[in-house]
C-alpha cells in the first residue's frame, strides 16, 4: 500500500458510458486498490450547468453505484459527495484572495466560452456566470483539503491541476508552508474510444454506448455501429473498426489477436463481429451491471456509505482548514 494521496472528482452532469470507462474509470478502481484514494461526486462543479436539483442527484446516485458496483476498494478509497463538506465552501473563498484574476482569465474552459462568444458577435462574457469563471478556485478548495499527492485527471483538467498547484503555492510564499504541492496524472494513453458512429464516443456526439445499458439495449446500440460495406467474404481492416477498436478494450492480448485474424483473413460477417462484441462485453460488464441496479433500486446503502465517506473526509478537511484559517485570519 502506497502512503501517497491520490484524489479525483467526477462531475455528476451525465450517464457514464464505456467511453468514460476505460478512460478514466477502470483506471481508478485500479489506483484505488494501491493508494490511499478520495474519490467525490463534484456536485458542486456541476451547479454552473445544471440547474435542475433532480438531475444533479440522479446523476449522484449513478455514479457512487457504477463505482461502487465496478469494484472501488472502499477500504482505501474514501467516496463522498462534494457538497457534503463545508469546508470546501469555506476554503473556496479564502482562496479567491490569494488567485490572480488573470490566471482565471487564462483558463481553457473560460477562454473557449469568450470565443465562442466573440464568434457569435456577442459580449464575450455572455452567458459566464461565475460558478463557471471560478470554477478553478473550487477546484483548487477540492484537491488542496486533503493534502493530495496526485490528481488523475483526463488531459482537459491537466490546467486546473497546475492552477490548484499554482494557487498553493501563492498561498504558501504568502502565508507560509500550509498546501502541499499536488501533480496531475494524466492516464497512459488509452487512444480514442470510438462511439457509435466512429468518432470519438462522447455525450456531445450523442454517440455513446451508456455503461450499464439494460442488455437489450446495449445489443440494439451494438448493432448499431456504422461499418463500411464489405461483404462477409472479405478480408477488413480492423484497425479501421469501431467493432474492433471496443472489443480490444474488453478481450485479453490473445482474444484480440484471434479477434484482429478473423478482420484480416475475412470470412466473418459484420453482423457476427458485432454479437461477438456484444458476448464480449455483456460478460465483462453483466455482473456490475446486477449490482448497479441493485445499488440503485434502493439508495439507501448509498447514502450511508457516501455519509460515511463524508465524515472521513470531513475530519481530513477540517483539520486543513484549520491550518488555512489560523494563517490568514489567525
Ligand atoms: N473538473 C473535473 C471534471 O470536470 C471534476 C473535478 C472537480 C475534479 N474537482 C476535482 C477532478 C478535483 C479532480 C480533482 O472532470
Amino acid at each position: 500500500m502506497n502512503t501517497k494521496v491520490v484524489l479525483t472528482g467526477i462531475k455528476p452532469t451525465g450517464t457514464p458510458h464505456l467511453g468514460n470507462y476505460v478512460g478514466a474509470l477502470k483506471p481508478l478502481v485500479a489506483m484505488s486498490k494501491e493508494n490511499k484514494t478520495f474519490v467525490f461526486i463534484a456536485d458542486l462543479h456541476a451547479l454552473n450547468l445544471i440547474k435542475k436539483p433532480e438531475e444533479i442527484k440522479k446523476h449522484t446516485y449513478e455514479i457512487a453505484a457504477l463505482l461502487i458496483a465496478l469494484g472501488l476498494d472502499l477500504n482505501n478509497a474514501i467516496l463522498f459527495r462534494q457538497s457534503d463538506i463545508v469546508q470546501v465552501y469555506q476554503l473556496s473563498t479564502l482562496l479567491m484572495n490569494v488567485t490572480p484574476k488573470g490566471l482565471m482569465n487564462r483558463a481553457h474552459s473560460y477562454k473557449a466560452a469568450v470565443e465562442k462568444n466573440i464568434a457569435a458577435g456577442q459580449d464575450e462574457d455572455a452567458g459566464v456566470n461565475m460558478g463557471l469563471y471560478t470554477y478553478p478556485i473550487l477546484m483548487a478548495a477540492d484537491i488542496l483539503l486533503y493534502n493530495t499527492d496526485e490528481v488523475p485527471v483526463g488531459a482537459d483538467q491537466k490546467q486546473h491541476v497546475e492552477f490548484a498547484r499554482d494557487i498553493a503555492e501563492y498561498f504558501n510564499h504568502t502565508y507560509g508552508q500550509v498546501f502541499k504541492l499536488p501533480e496531475p496524472i494524466i492516464g497512459e494513453d488509452t487512444g480514442i474510444i470510438p462511439g457509435l458512429d466512429g468518432r470519438k464516443m462522447s455525450k456531445s456526439y450523442d454517440n455513446v454506448i451508456p455503461l450499464f445499458a439494460p442488455e437489450s439495449e446495449l445489443k440494439k446500440k451494438i448493432m448499431r455501429i456504422i461499418t463500411d460495406s464489405k461483404l462477409p467474404e472479405e478480408p477488413k481492416d480492423p484497425d479501421n473498426s469501431t467493432i474492433f477498436q471496443l472489443y480490444k478494450q474488453f478481450a485479453t492480448e490473445k482474444e484480440t489477436e484471434e479477434f484482429r485474424q478473423m478482420f484480416v483473413n475475412g470470412g466473418m460477417g459484420y453482423g457476427t463481429a458485432k454479437t461477438i462484441l456484444f458476448d464480449k462485453i455483456n460478460g465483462c460488464l453483466c455482473k456490475a451491471r446486477a449490482e448497479y441496479e441493485r445499488l440503485l433500486s434502493d439508495t439507501s446503502e448509498i447514502d450511508f456509505i457516501l455519509k460515511d465517506g463524508a465524515q472521513k473526509a470531513g475530519a481530513v478537511a477540517a483539520n486543513t482548514f484549520e491550518k488555512v484559517h489560523k494563517a490568514m485570519i489567525g
